[in-house]
């Protein structure tokens, strides 16, 4: 039998280049992005899955890769505040939470404005658009020399738990994306916090990486929650059962049962922790930002250990904790 020459072989999936958190690393990923490729970076939150927003094809690449349900419309990352005007209308309210947190981990919904290079697919046809600036210094020089909105979803398999490590990114996407930006683990570990400033009051859509007391005292007032009409959600990706781990997770737990993982908060342990599978602490000191940024990570492990079942203890509700009691209800929502 002839010998098949490399060039007529049927496409074997491709090498993820592997970039470095340098000028060339960062150079090389934008222009990957600019040519249409999908490339994963950090950012402070985690890590995210970049596109060219302004490209449909490349976008779909991206809804392919991830086996994204096509109606979540996607966050577009902009190197800074005059960027961002550009592509959305920003009133007084919003104005003003982005010289509060941006650069930062906070995500604005605003109306499209017309200048707006970001797709209609990239929006999932919505008349708005979500925006955001991260202060992470690779994501910002990746965005600056890509020089276009770059849109960017959690670099993981959807519904699956977000990666805080470039070794999460490639446990799910390896060899179906171009290539990843190596920066160590991310800082915040939670997703940022998403604010429609739409309408009237500005409204929570999801909590995350900004507390809601940061962003209601800078507005001067309190937010009005997420929209509870089922029939129109604000934010459809807020699906219940995003984040989800293989195992079962239950939460408010007080005691473990033989070969289940605990996920701990604090000083207090729980009972039956001898015969567990594994046992990890968000925090031992009962710091938030200490356990938001151990959150996706420790849930991962968990579930590496094959334990059927992680029982998570109680987490206070304020401040971060909001965002981290959400993904962990998410995490637990039956499939
Ligand atoms: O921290 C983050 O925000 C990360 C990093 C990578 O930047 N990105 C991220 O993206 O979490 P993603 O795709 O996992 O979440 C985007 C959220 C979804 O819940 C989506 O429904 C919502 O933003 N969203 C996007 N555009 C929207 C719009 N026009 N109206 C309402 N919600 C929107
Ligand atoms: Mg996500």
């Amino acid at each position: 039998m002839r010998r098949v020459p490399s060039t007529e072989r049927p496409a074997a999936p491709r090498a993820t280049e592997r970039l470095a958190p340098d000028p060339a690393g960062t150079a090389r990923a934008a222009e990957l992005l600019a040519a249409g490729r999908l490339v994963a970076f950090p950012t402070e939150t985690v890590y995210g899955l970049g596109a060219d927003g302004t490209d449909p094809t490349a976008v779909a690449a991206l809804y392919e890769a991830k086996e994204r349900p096509r109606f979540n419309p996607l966050i577009a990352h902009l190197p800074d505040t005059e960027g961002a005007r550009r592509e959305g209308r920003l009133d007084r309210d919003a104005e003003r939470l982005a010289r509060a947190f941006w650069p930062g981990p906070l995500t604005l919904v605003v109306p499209l404005g017309p200048a707006s290079r970001v797709c209609d697919l990239a929006r999932a046809g919505l008349g708005s658009v979500a925006l955001r600036v991260p202060s992470h210094p690779l994501a910002r020089a990746i965005l600056l020399q890509a020089a276009r909105p770059i849109v960017a979803p959690s670099a993981n398999q959807s519904g699956r738990v977000s990666p805080t490590r470039a070794g999460h990114v490639l446990a799910d996407l390896d060899g179906r994306i171009a290539a990843i930006l190596d920066g160590g683990p991310t800082e915040v570990g939670l997703e940022s916090t998403i604010v429609a400033c739409l309408e009237g009051t500005p409204r929570l859509l999801r909590p995350g990486g900004v507390a809601r007391e940061a962003i209601e005292a800078a507005l001067g007032r309190p937010l009005a929650g997420p929209d509870t009409d089922p029939g129109r959600p604000l934010a459809p990706g807020g699906l219940l059962s995003h984040y989800a781990p293989r195992a079962r997770v239950r939460p408010g737990g007080d005691r473990l049962l033989p070969g289940e993982a605990a996920l701990l908060f604090g000083p207090a342990g729980l009972a039956g922790s001898g015969e567990a599978a594994m046992i990890l602490n968000l925090s031992p000191a009962g710091d938030m930002a200490e356990a938001a940024a151990n959150l996706f990570g420790h849930l991962r492990a968990l579930d590496a250990s094959g334990a059927p079942v992680i029982v998570v203890a109680p987490i206070p509700k304020h401040g971060l904790g909001e965002a981290i009691n959400d993904r962990l209800a998410r995490a637990a929502a039956a499939r």
